[in-house]
C-alpha cells in the first residue's frame, strides 16, 4: 500500500505510522524526520531549512518536492506511508506528477482529525530520543524510567519547536497552508479515510487498523 496520513502538528502521525509500518510491513517517510536528519549531518539542505523550522514555518516547497521525491524513488515495493507530506497544494501536485511519471497512485489518504485544544499539550509534552526517533509522551505515552528510552538510548530531550510559541505558529500554518491538502484530495476523488484521532492512542491505532483492513479487502 502506499498512503499518505495528513492531521495538523501533534495529531499523532508519527505515532501511528510506526504502528502501521509494524502491521503491514511499509516504510516510513516522515518529512520532518528527514529534514531533522539532514540539520543533524549539517548538510548544505538542513542548514537551508533550519530557521524555517526553528519559528514552525514551512521549509520552501521546492526543497521538500526534491527531497521526498528522491525518498520515494528509493523506497521497496513493499510500499510506504508519507507523513508530513505533502502539506502544500503545490507540494500534492508535485507529488501526484512525481507518481503519475512512474506509474504509480497513492491508494488512500488517513485524515487524523484532532482539535486544536488537545494539541498544545500533545506537544509540549513530547519527548523523543535524539538516537532511535521513538517518541513519548510525559502523560499519555511514558517512557519506563522517567527521562529515558525504553531501548537504553539514554536521555530523551524536547523538540525545539515544541514550545507553546512555536507550536502556535505552527498550528496557524496548518489552517493557512495545509488543511486545504485533504480538499484537494477530496477534489480528485482519492479515498480519505477520516479517523477520530482525539482518542487514546490505542483506539485511534485500532480505528486506522479496521478502516485499511477493510480497503485491502
Ligand atoms: P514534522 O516533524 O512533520 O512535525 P508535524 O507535522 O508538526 O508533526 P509532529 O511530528 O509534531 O506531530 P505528529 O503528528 O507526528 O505527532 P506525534 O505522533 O509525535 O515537521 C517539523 C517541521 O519540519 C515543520 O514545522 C516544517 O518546518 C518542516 N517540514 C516538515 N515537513 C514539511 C513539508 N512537507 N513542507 C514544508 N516544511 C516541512 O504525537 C505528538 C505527541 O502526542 C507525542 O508525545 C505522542 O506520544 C502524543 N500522542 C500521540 N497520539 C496521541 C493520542 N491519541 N492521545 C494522546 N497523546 C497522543
Amino acid at each position: 500500500m502506499k498512503l499518505i496520513l495528513l492531521g495538523p502538528p501533534g495529531a499523532g502521525k508519527g505515532t501511528q505510522c510506526k504502528r502501521i509500518i509494524e502491521k503491514y510491513g511499509m516504510i516510513h517517510m516522515s518529512s520532518g524526520d528527514i529534514l531533522r536528519a539532514e540539520r543533524k549531518a549539517n548538510s548544505d539542505l538542513g542548514q537551508k531549512a533550519q530557521s524555517y523550522m526553528d519559528s514552525g514555518a514551512l521549509v520552501p516547497d521546492d526543497l521538500i518536492i526534491d527531497m521526498m521525491i528522491k525518498a520515494i524513488k528509493e523506497a521497496p515495493a513493499s510500499g510506504y506511508v508519507l507523513d508530513g507530506f505533502p502539506r502544500t497544494v503545490a507540494q500534492g501536485d508535485g507529488l501526484d506528477a512525481a507518481l503519475a511519471n512512474a506509474g504509480e497512485k497513492i491508494d488512500a489518504i488517513v485524515n487524523l482529525q484532532v482539535p486544536n485544544e488537545a494539541i498544545i499539550s500533545r506537544m509540549t509534552g513530547r519527548r523523543c530520543c535524539p538516537v532511535c526517533g521513538a517518541v513519548y509522551h510525559i502523560e499519555n505515552l511514558k517512557p519506563k524510567t522517567e527521562g529515558q528510552c525504553d531501548k537504553g538510548c539514554g536521555e530523551l530531550v524536547q523538540r525545539p519547536d515544541d514550545t507553546p510559541e512555536v507550536v502556535a505558529n505552527r498550528l496557524k500554518i496548518y489552517d493557512e497552508q495545509t488543511a486545504a491538502v485533504v480538499g484537494y484530495y477530496q477534489e480528485k476523488g482519492n479515498v480519505i479515510l477520516d479517523i477520530d484521532a482525539n482518542q487514546e492512542i490505542d483506539k485511534v491505532t485500532a480505528d486506522v487498523f479496521e478502516k485499511l483492513d477493510a480497503l485491502k479487502g
